[in-house]
């Protein structure tokens, strides 16, 4: 079975002291995973050894960093890389998220080599890709997305594509209320897979988690969840509040 994954992006929100309150919160609710879920807590790079603590003896809960460099090592002062990382174990990367794209204009070649030192290492991408509302409007959504696959991912081998995880996050929907309706974000997944599987085969591209983003809460996660090639979510604004999250992660299939 595809793995499924309920992922918080926290972003630039929460002291240290108010992500523990919501860790405690989070992890108090007896939540129990099955097999081929995990709850995944994309934390500020500060807190990430910090969260790891919290969340031992929480079966199927992991952190994951917000991002990373794309270069190795060196003189890039302010910057985290993936050696860095792997060496307090984090098992999980979010990269290409648009907010990243837009405000630190990452592009499709720097998303490639970050992959590349990821996957070097060990670690788990959970790659966003989406596109922006004017793109939407004019009905060219799977051109865009196919073109950022290509141009990030395709140089993998299809070993190393089965190591990912992909989150689609159309832009017009992310922190703005608008959710991609379940059947739109069917629509869409079902055009990943289908780019995928054109690559690389429908076998690899069956067994890649494809999470859905873009104002997912309590109320909604249930029914985009349900559909077959929604594998769970990536979710910003939802995951900061316990008792949306808790359902958000129990709405897993
Ligand atoms: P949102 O953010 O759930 O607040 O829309 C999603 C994301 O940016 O990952």
């Amino acid at each position: 079975m595809r793995q499924q994954l309920a992922a918080a992006n926290w972003k630039m929100n929460l002291t240290l002291q108010q992500g523990e309150t919501l860790l405690n919160e989070i992890t108090s609710a007896s939540i129990e995973l099955l097999a081929h879920q995990k709850a995944v807590f994309a934390v500020p790079f500060p807190y990430l050894s910090f969260a790891q603590s919290k969340l031992i003896g929480s079966k199927g809960f992991e952190v994951a960093a917000q991002n990373c460099y794309h270069k190795k090592s060196g003189a890039f002062t302010g910057e985290v890389s993936v050696e860095m990382l792997k060496s307090i174990n984090v098992n999980y990367i979010v990269i290409g998220h648009s907010e990243r794209r837009e405000y630190f204009n990452e592009s499709n070649q720097q998303l490639a080599d970050k992959i590349n030192l990821i996957l070097e290492a060990g670690i788990t991408p959970i790659f966003c890709c989406g596109e922006p509302l004017a793109i939407r409007e004019a009905g060219t959504q799977n051109d865009f997305v196919a073109v950022q696959l290509k141009e990030s991912l395709y140089h993998l081998s299809a070993e190393q594509i089965s190591k990912i995880v992909i989150a689609y996050e159309p832009i017009w929907a992310i922190g703005t209320g608008l959710t991609a309706s379940s059947a739109q974000a069917q629509e869409m997944h079902a055009h990943l897979r289908a780019a995928l599987s054109g690559q690389y085969g429908s076998a690899v591209a069956n067994t890649i988690p494809i999470l859905y983003g873009g104002s997912v809460k309590a109320a909604n996660a249930a029914e985009l969840f349900s559909q077959p090639d929604v594998d769970g979510g990536l979710v910003g604004g939802a995951s900061l509040i316990a008792t949306e999250f808790v359902t958000i992660i129990k709405s897993l299939k």
